[in-house]
């Protein structure tokens, strides 16, 4: 998909990820609308809009028809807003199982279902999801995260094949760990005790926006992380072996006390 003389909707723009995406899209001659809670995170800047855009409300479909309304050249969204939380599962509040659930999964099939017909129409569009390896690899104490994201690729992929014979894109991109405010200080502990690599947040921008360039359906990221995606598809029981040998050390930061 091309990158210039487009207008993207970009949620979660400010977030780690998203803002990094933010001058890469306006440099290749994209204009970028940035639509987040907190839209004043964002400076004034030459190709980026800013609008107010609460993903967990009830009446989001509402407000995706007044944006749309305001912004009728939108040719691209990119999904990239997240919340997670890492806790075991009964620690876990119902308001945050529902966060997750509403604003990860809801929030993009909204979204999709919005702009799929508008784009059918005017002949072109792009729809690029942010996922995550937890999208198909279960990871103790993100059950809740994980099974939003792995909805997401299942949704991304279902989509994909309903329009493969339409001129909208569908793309699926599933970072591994990110050093952004997502995660806390205790999950970057955990992250270096089990030696996970953490990406960057330009890095992670730069590859989604290579995977849109080069017409990717799906990209996942990070080596060994992608080998394991594959091996937990095929024999996850391997996995489920290694991961008992990492749960001291999970149990360990899960009950820490800050976020159990
Ligand atoms: N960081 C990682 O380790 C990692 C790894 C793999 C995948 N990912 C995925 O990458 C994406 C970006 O993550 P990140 O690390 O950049 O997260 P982040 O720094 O925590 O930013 C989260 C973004 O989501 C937006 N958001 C959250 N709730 C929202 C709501 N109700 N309405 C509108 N926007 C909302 C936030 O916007 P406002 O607060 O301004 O509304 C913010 O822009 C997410 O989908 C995440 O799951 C992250």
């Amino acid at each position: 998909m091309r990158l210039h003389d487009r207008v993207f909707l970009l949620l979660g723009g400010t977030g780690g990820i998203g803002k990094a995406l933010v001058d890469p899209l306006v440099r290749a001659g994209s204009r970028v609308i940035v639509a987040s809670r907190h839209p004043e995170k964002i400076g004034h800047r030459e190709g980026v809009s800013v609008v107010h855009l609460d993903l967990a409300a009830a009446d989001l479909d509402q407000q995706l028809l007044r944006l749309s309304e305001a912004y009728p050249d939108i040719d691209g969204v990119i999904h990239c807003a997240g919340q997670n939380r890492f806790a075991g599962l009964p620690a876990m509040a119902v308001s945050e199982l529902d966060a997750q659930i509403t604003v990860n999964l809801r929030s993009a099939m909204l979204v999709a279902r919005h702009f799929t017909p508008i784009f059918q129409k005017s002949g072109s569009g792009a729809l690029v999801f942010v996922g995550s390896t937890f999208g198909s690899i279960g990871f103790p104490g993100y059950t809740a995260y994980c099974a939003t994201k792995f909805g997401l690729r299942g949704f991304t992929e279902a989509l994909r094949r309903e329009l493969a014979d339409t001129a909208v894109q569908v793309v699926y991109v599933a970072p591994r760990a990110t050093a952004t405010e997502m995660n806390p200080e205790e999950v970057n502990e955990l992250n270096r005790a089990l030696g996970n690599s953490v990406d960057t947040p330009e890095s992670v921008a730069s590859q989604i926006l290579e995977a849109m360039e080069n017409d990717d359906r799906r990209r996942f990221l990070g080596w060994p992380e992608k080998l394991f995606v594959v091996l937990n598809g095929v024999l996850p029981r391997i996995v489920d072996k290694a991961m008992l040998k990492q749960l001291p050390i999970i149990r360990r930061f899960l009950n820490s006390g800050v976020l159990s």
